[in-house]
C-alpha cells in the first residue's frame, strides 16, 4: 500500500478510536464463511480415518500408531502418537516426516520436564481396538473409523472423532482447478498467499452426559458457552485469534485480544479440560446433543497436539493444566493494590495531582499509569520533554510515597532511523518480514512501524536489554511496564493485524505463531524487567519480580504476567459480562486479570462508577482506565457520597490483601484461580453449573455484584453444604442452591458473604498504599461451619523479590476447632523450600462468626507452649442477626506457634 493510501488509512482507523457513538465493526473481521479452512471443515463428516491395526506399538509410556486417510487415490499416511503423564493424557498427529517438511509445532510453551511425568501404559489389542490404563483413566482407541474414548473410574470422559468430524488437510501440489480458498485467498483488499495451501486440521470431541462446557477465551460472552450449532441455532462458531476489537459487544461469540485454547466439560463427579497446543487460528463450535456437550475444534494449520486433563475435579484440572503450561508468576505485592490509569495524565503537574488527590480523599492506591501521548511521538522508552521534563523525579516523588509508576510500550517501532531503537532494531535485522523478506511496514500510533520479531530468541535477548536505565532514559527501578497492541495490532492490515504470510524466524509463516506472537512480547519486556534488576545493585540480590501488563496472551502468560479485557465500555452489560471473562480466565489458567474499572469508552455515571468499583474490588488485577476522550473520572469528582463508597470499596481492596496475596500464593503453586464459578467449589450441585454473576475469590469469599442499575434488591444463590455470614454485619445464611435469597441492596455495598469452615486474614487500618500497611498487624476473621470448625493460611514474603523461592517466606496456618484457634506451619507442596522469614508481624485481632449468640467469653493464648497468658483485654460480644465474637488486641506473633483458647461463660471486661 503506498504511504498516501497508508496515512488515510491510518487517520480513518485512528479516528474510529475517538469516535465513541460507532460501534464494532463486524465487516472489518472474517467470519466461518469467509475463512478458507473454517468453511471447508465446518461440520464435515467422513468415515475416511483408520489406524492400521498392525502398526500399533506400545514402549512404555508411548502408543505409536499409522493413521491412515484412505480416500486420495494414494492414501495419506500419518503418525498417532498417544502418551500419558499420570492424569493427564496426549495425543498427536503429525505427517510422516518423509511426506513433508514439518508442520509447525510451538516450541516454548509447554514446561519443562514434563517427560519426566511419563506414565507407562497398561494395555491389550484386539483386532479392532486397543484399550491402555493408568491409574483411574482408560482410554479406549478403535482403530475404523478411528475413536479414542477416555473414561476415568469407569465414567465415560472425553470422546474424540465420535462424530467423524476428524480431517487432516494433507500436503499436496497446487494444481490447475483446485477449489477456490486452497491457495490465494483475499478478505477485505487483502490477499494471503497460503504457499502451503490447505493445512486445517479439525476434530470432535463429545463430553456425555455434561450439560455444560467451558473456557476457550477471549471473549466478551457466558461463561457456560452456548451452542453455536445444531438443530434450530444459528451461530458462528467460536473464534481464537488474538485481534484488537474496536468496541467490542458485551455479548459475542467473537474472539478477542488473547487466546487459550482450553476447554473444560463438567458434570457431577467429573471435569475435563482438553488443551489444544497449538498457536494457529481456531474455530470451536458447541453443540448441545442428547448425550451431552458435542464440540468441534478446527485449526487453520499447526499439528494436532491435544492433552486431556482428566481431573477428576475442577481444581485438580486447573493444577494439571498448570503443570503442563506452568503456574502464575508470584506477583509483587504492590501489583494487587489499586492502579490509576487514564489515556493520558497530561503531564508531570497532571501526575502530581492525581496522586495528591487519593492522598486528599484518604483514599489508597500503589500504582499511577501514563499512556502513549507520555512519548516523544510514540518512540516507546521516550518522554515528550515538554509535558514530561523529569520524569526521573517525577517517579522519585511518588515513590517517595510508596508508589510506583507503569509506562505504556508497544510492539509497533517507529520507523524513524534517528530513533535508537529502530535503527539498531533494522541494522540487526530485528524486524517481521514480508513474504518477499522486506522489513514489513505497518501501521499503528506512530505511523509507519515495524515490528520486532519477537519470535526470534535473540530478538527477545536484546529486546530485555533495553530496560536498563542507561537504555530506557528517564526510567527508574519504580518504573513497571504495559504492553499493549500485541495482538498485534496493524491498523492497516487484514482484521487490524498481520498477514498471515509474513515471516518469523526460521521462515515459520506469520499464520502458525499468530495467537502466540503477543506473549513472547510479553515475555521479553518481562525478563527486561528482570534483567534491569540484576544490573542494578539497589535491587538486591535477587532483584525485583516484573510487573508488566499485556492485552494480548496465550497459554503459558500466567507465567509472565497479568492481562485486562481491554477496551470495554461504560455500560452495565459490560460491566456484567466482566465476571465471567475473568471467570474463564482463572478457569484457563490466566487467572491474574481483571476488567478496567469505570468501562474504557463512554462515561459512566456514579452509580455504575461506584458500582463497578465494588465489584472491581475483587478482580484479580484492579486498574481503573479510562478513553483519551472521556470525562475525567478520578473517584473524588462524583460528589461525596460517591467518593465515600469509593473510598470504602478501595479500602475494602486494600483489607483483603494479605488474603489475595496468599490466594496468589496458592496459584503460584498450584494453577488454581482466584476468582473461582460457584461450581468449582461446589462441583457436585448441577443448580450452580449455569451461575455466572456470582463467584468464589478463593474459598472463603462469596461476591454478588450488583449488576443494574437502580437495584433494590438481588437474588442471591448461597450454595448448599455452607452456611453463609454475611461481611457486613455477621448474619448466618444456610446454603439453600435453588433457593435464592433475595436480599434488598443500597448503594454503599455490594453483598459479600463469608463462607463458614474458612479464616480469612485482614488488615484493617487504612493506610495510602500497600508499602503502608507493610508493619501493620492483622486480623483474622474465623468463620465457622456447621461443626463449628475453620481452617486457613496467610502467606507472607518481601512482596517484591525472588528470596521467596529460596525460602524466605513465612506461611502460617490457622486452626479453630473445639473453641480454639491455633496457629502453625502450613505444609507447603513437594519440592517447596521450608520458610523462615524474620517477622514481628501480629495477629491483633480475631472475629470469630457462627458462634452461639448471646454469651460471654473470655480468651486465653499458649505462645509455643511455653507460657500462658490470659488476654488482658476486654472481649466484646457483639450481637448483630447473628453473632460475632471479637477477640481484641491478642497480639500474637504470627512467626511463632501458638493457640487461644475461647472460654465460655467467663464474664468480658
Ligand atoms: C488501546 C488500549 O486497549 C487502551 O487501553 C489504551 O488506552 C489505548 N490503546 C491507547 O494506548
Amino acid at each position: 500500500m503506498d504511504r498516501g493510501r497508508a496515512a488515510a488509512l491510518l487517520l480513518c482507523v485512528a479516528a474510529c478510536y475517538f469516535v465513541t457513538t460507532s460501534a464494532f465493526k463486524e465487516q472489518d473481521f472474517k467470519k466461518c464463511e469467509t475463512n478458507g479452512f473454517c468453511k471447508r471443515n465446518r461440520g464435515v463428516k467422513g468415515t475416511k480415518y483408520s489406524v492400521d491395526p498392525a502398526s500399533v506399538k506400545v514402549d512404555g509410556a508411548e502408543l505409536t500408531a499409522v493413521l491412515i486417510n484412505s480416500e486420495p487415490q494414494e492414501p495419506v499416511k500419518f503418525n498417532l502418537m498417544l502418551r500419558a503423564y499420570g492424569p493427564v493424557l496426549r495425543l498427536i498427529v503429525d505427517e510422516q516426516p518423509s511426506e513433508h517438511p514439518g508442520r509447525y509445532q510451538i516450541p516454548d510453551i509447554l514446561m519443562p520436564g514434563l517427560k519426566q511425568r511419563l506414565t507407562a501404559w497398561k494395555g491389550q489389542s484386539t483386532a479392532h481396538t486397543w484399550t491402555g490404563s493408568v491409574g483411574d483413566v482408560t482410554v479406549k482407541l478403535t482403530f475404523a473409523t478411528f475413536k479414542l474414548e477416555v473414561q476415568v473410574k469407569g465414567s465415560p470422559a472425553v470422546v474424540f472423532n465420535s462424530r467423524s468430524m476428524f480431517n487432516v488437510e494433507h500436503p499436496r501440489k497446487k494444481q490447475e482447478g483446485d477449489p477456490e480458498g486452497w491457495w490465494e485467498e483475499t478478505f477485505n483488499g487483502h490477499a494471503d498467499s497460503k504457499p502451503a495451501g490447505p493445512e486445517a486440521i479439525s476434530i470432535d470431541m463429545s463430553f456425555p452426559g455434561s450439560q455444560h462446557v467451558y473456557g476457550i477465551p477471549e471473549r466478551a460472552t457466558n461463561l457456560a458457552l452456548k451452542p453455536t450449532a445444531g438443530a434450530d441455532v444459528a451461530s458462528e462458531p467460536y473464534r481464537l485469534y488474538n485481534l484488537d476489537v474496536f468496541e467490542y459487544e458485551h455479548s459475542s461469540v467473537f474472539g478477542l485480544y488473547g487466546a487459550i485454547p482450553v476447554m473444560l466439560a463438567h458434570k457431577k463427579g467429573q471435569t475435563t479440560g482438553i488443551f489444544w497446543h497449538n498457536a494457529a487460528e481456531m474455530y470451536v463450535d458447541v453443540e448441545t446433543a442428547k448425550e451431552g456437550q458435542a464440540v468441534q475444534w478446527i485449526t487453520e494449520s499447526g499439528v494436532l497436539d491435544l492433552f486431556v486433563m482428566t481431573g477428576p475435579s475442577p481444581a485438580e484440572v486447573t493444577q494439571q493444566y498448570g503443570v503442563l503450561t506452568g503456574t502464575t508468576a508470584m506477583p509483587q505485592l504492590f501489583s494487587l493494590g489499586y492502579h490509576q490509569c487514564r489515556w493520558n495524565y497530561k503531564d508531570e503537574a497532571d501526575a502530581f495531582a492525581v496522586d495528591a488527590g487519593f492522598d486528599e480523599h484518604n483514599i489508597p492506591y500503589d500504582v499511577l499509569w501514563l499512556d502513549i501521548e507520555h512519548t516523544d511521538g510514540k518512540r516507546y522508552m521516550t518522554w515528550d520533554s515538554r509535558l514530561f521534563p523529569n520524569p526521573v523525579q517525577m517517579q522519585e516523588d511518588i515513590a517517595s510515597r510508596g508508589r510506583k509508576m507503569v509506562t505504556i510500550v508497544d510492539p509497533h517501532v517507529k520507523r524513524d532511523s534517528n530513533y535508537y531503537v529502530y535503527k539498531e532494531a533494522s541494522e540487526k535485522k530485528y524486524f517481521v518480514r514480508t513474504k518477499d523478506g522486506t522489513e514489513f511496514d505497518g501501521w499503528c500510533w506512530p505511523g509507519s512501524s515495524s515490528y520486532l520479531d519477537v519470535t526470534n530468541p535473540e530478538v527477545r535477548g536484546w529486546w530485555a536489554q533495553q530496560f536498563t536505565p542507561d537504555r530506557y532514559q528517564g526510567s527508574t527501578k519504580h518504573l513497571y511496564i504495559w504492553n499493549d497492541m500485541n495482538e498485534p495490532s496493524v491498523f492497516n492490515g487484514p482484521e487490524i493485524t498481520m498477514k498471515k504470510d509474513h515471516l518469523h524466524f526460521g521462515d515459520v509463516e506469520h499464520r502458525d505463531i499468530h495467537n502466540v506472537f503477543g506473549y513472547y512480547y510479553h515475555l521479553a519486556t518481562a525478563e527486561g524487567l528482570i534483567h534491569r534488576g540484576s544490573n542494578v545493585s539497589v535491587y538486591g540480590e535477587h532483584g525485583d519480580r516484573p510487573f508488566v501488563l499485556s492485552r494480548a496472551f496465550f497459554s503459558g502468560t500466567q507465567r509472565v504476567g497479568p492481562i485486562w479485557t481491554g477496551d470495554n465500555a461504560a455500560q452495565w452489560s459490560h460491566l456484567a459480562v466482566s465476571v465471567p471473562m475473568v471467570l474463564t480466565l482463572g478457569l484457563t489458567g490466566l487467572p491474574f486479570s481483571g476488567a478496567d474499572v469505570g468501562g474504557f469508552f463512554g462515561n459512566p455515571d456514579a452509580e455504575l462508577l461506584t458500582r463497578w468499583y465494588q465489584l472491581g474490588i475483587y478482580y484479580p488485577f484492579f486498574r481503573g482506565h479510562a478513553h483519551l476522550e472521556t470525562q475525567r473520572r478520578e473517584p473524588w469528582l462524583f460528589g461525596e457520597d460517591t467518593t465515600r463508597r469509593i473510598r470504602e470499596a478501595i479500602r475494602g481492596r486494600y483489607a483483603l490483601l494479605p488474603y489475595i496475596y496468599t490466594l496468589f500464593r496458592h496459584t503460584n503453586q498450584t494453577g488454581i484461580p482466584l476468582m473461582r464459578p460457584l461450581w468449582f467449589e461446589f462441583p457436585d450441585q448441577p443448580a450452580l453449573y449455569g451461575v455466572e454473576e456470582e463467584f468464589l475469590l478463593g474459598p472463603g469469599i462469596l461476591v454478588k455484584p450488583v449488576l443494574q442499575a437502580g437495584a433494590q434488591s438481588v437474588d442471591i444463590t448461597l450454595p448448599e453444604g455452607a452456611v453463609w455470614y454475611e461481611a457486613l454485619g455477621g448474619a448466618a445464611f444456610p446454603g439453600k442452591t435453588g433457593k435464592p435469597l433475595t436480599t434488598a441492596v443500597h448503594m454503599d455495598a455490594i453483598p459479600v458473604f463469608y463462607r463458614g469452615g474458612v479464616i480469612v486474614p485482614r488488615r484493617d487500618r487504612p493506610r495510602r498504599s500497600s508499602a503502608a500497611m507493610a508493619n501493620d498487624p492483622f486480623t483474622l476473621v474465623v468463620a465457622l461451619d456447621g461443626s463449628g470448625k475453620a481452617v486457613g493460611d496467610l502467606y507472607i514474603d518481601d512482596g517484591r523479590s525472588f528470596a521467596f523461592s529460596k525460602g524466605q517466606y513465612l506461611h502460617r496456618r490457622f486452626i479453630y476447632e473445639h473453641g480454639v484457634l491455633t496457629c502453625d506451619t502450613m505444609p507447603q507442596p513437594t519440592g517447596t523450600p521450608e520458610g523462615t522469614l524474620p517477622s514481628k508481624l501480629l495477629i491483633e485481632r480475631v472475629i470469630i462468626l457462627g458462634l452461639p449468640a448471646g454469651k460471654a467469653y473470655t480468651a486465653r493464648s499458649t505462645v509455643n507452649k511455653m507460657h500462658s497468658v490470659v488476654s488482658g483485654a476486654g472481649v466484646d460480644v457483639r450481637l448483630a442477626k447473628g453473632s460475632a465474637v471479637v477477640v481484641r488486641a491478642v497480639n500474637l506473633p504470627l512467626a511463632s506457634d501458638w493457640s487461644l483458647r475461647l472460654l465460655e461463660g467467663v464474664a468480658a471486661e
